[in-house]
């Protein structure tokens, strides 16, 4: 017999369809760097914070003290895993800025327990991130077919493959999907741009499919406060990368000592907004844009906003999406919400 031309993946290989072409990504990156940095107040986009050591230093974020929102997602999940694959009855679970996959796995665990789950779609920007962790998750789950995206979820919502490929011709309609996204990520959009995201959710939804969607609360600012400036630094760290990821994607020149980290609750918005404040006059170039940029000194750029949410909110957002809400768990403080919505139509 002729051996096959390439050998077969092991079984854990999970498949990984890669939508970010370079080229796209550095259009994006050179627009957003253009227009955030021509703006006033400046502002730079938050989903170039993700490089490969920016997703470490968020992983890092995550066990931090003062990070409450996964801790209290965690036990959210904890108790309530089996009433919400029950409540979904689905046998795809399709995750939005699946990061590490970490807390998913309370979800797949209790999911397989319930039967008929045959399928995981992490979908996330971060390429290694996201290659890593399909890999362990499919090692993990050796029954689970494991398609890994790369891609943006501001754009690429249209076509998640929450179908199985394979399945023969004529094959019975898939059971619902259920779309995920944790982490209070959704609290990182503008609330400008919710409803088109939102809407977009929707749209890759069919109708029966539900969205499990992870909400930070409005709370104790002080609390609130130090779970975004943590007195270990990594906070810090973290926001101060996304100018080494201009330094290395554009050639340009910001010096990280010359900046300083900064959160304050936005108590009007009920957010918090996430600042670099430039310690002293300075001249940026950005050779890749040709472009130069002045600081005065103080001067803030704003790099992320993270906004808290109250439950009348999350419910009267999705309804606008189509999306009805069928259950909403919250931790015993009331810290953290999970909310699990249906397409009805
Ligand atoms: N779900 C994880 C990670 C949350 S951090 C958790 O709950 O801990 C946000 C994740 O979204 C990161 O992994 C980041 O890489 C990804 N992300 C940010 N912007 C994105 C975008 N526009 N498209 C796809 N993924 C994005
Ligand atoms: N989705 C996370 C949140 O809003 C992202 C995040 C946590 C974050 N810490 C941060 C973003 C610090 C920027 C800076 O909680």
């Amino acid at each position: 017999m002729m051996p096959p031309e390439r050998a077969a993946p092991p079984a854990a290989d999970p498949a990984i369809d890669n939508w970010l072409d370079a080229g796209w990504s550095d259009r994006e990156l050179r627009a957003d760097v253009s227009v955030g940095l021509s703006s006033s107040p400046k502002e730079l986009p938050p989903k170039w914070f993700y490089d490969d050591r920016g997703s470490e230093l968020f992983d890092e974020i995550t066990r931090l003290d003062e990070y409450y929102p996964t801790r209290r997602e965690r036990e959210i999940l904890e108790r309530e895993a089996d009433a919400i694959a029950a409540a979904a009855g689905a046998d795809c679970i399709a995750e939005l800025g699946s990061g590490t996959s970490t807390k998913t796995r309370i979800l797949l665990d209790a999911f397989a327990a319930a039967g008929q789950f045959r399928r995981y779609v992490p979908f996330d920007n971060s390429e290694a991130t996201l290659r890593n962790a399909a890999g362990e998750v499919a090692a993990a789950y050796p029954d689970l077919a494991v398609q890994g995206v790369v891609g943006d979820f501001e754009h690429h919502l249209g076509h998640l493959p929450l179908d199985d490929a394979d399945a023969p011709f004529g094959a019975p309609p898939r059971a619902p999907a259920m779309l995920v996204l944790l982490g209070g990520t959704i609290g990182n959009f503008s609330p400008a741009r919710r409803p088109a995201f939102l809407d977009a959710v929707a749209g890759a939804m069919r109708t029966g499919d539900t969205f499990l969607l992870g909400t930070d609360l409005v709370k104790d600012v002080d609390r609130l406060v130090a779970a975004y400036d943590d007195a270990a630094g990594v906070t810090a760290r973290f926001n101060l990368n996304v100018l080494s990821v201009l330094n290395r994607r554009l050639g340009a020149d910001f010096d990280l000592d010359a900046f300083a980290h900064e959160a304050v609750f936005d108590a009007d918005n009920e957010w918090i907004e996430m600042r670099l404040r430039s310690l002293r006059t300075q001249t940026v170039h950005i050779p890749a844009l040709e472009m130069t940029v002045d600081f005065a000194a103080g001067e803030r750029m704003r790099t992320e906003i993270s906004a808290k949410f109250r439950p009348e909110r999350v419910r009267s957002e999705l309804g606008a999406a189509g999306l009805v809400v069928q259950r909403m768990w919250t931790d015993a403080d009331g810290d953290y919400a999970l909310t699990l919505a249906r397409r009805v139509l």
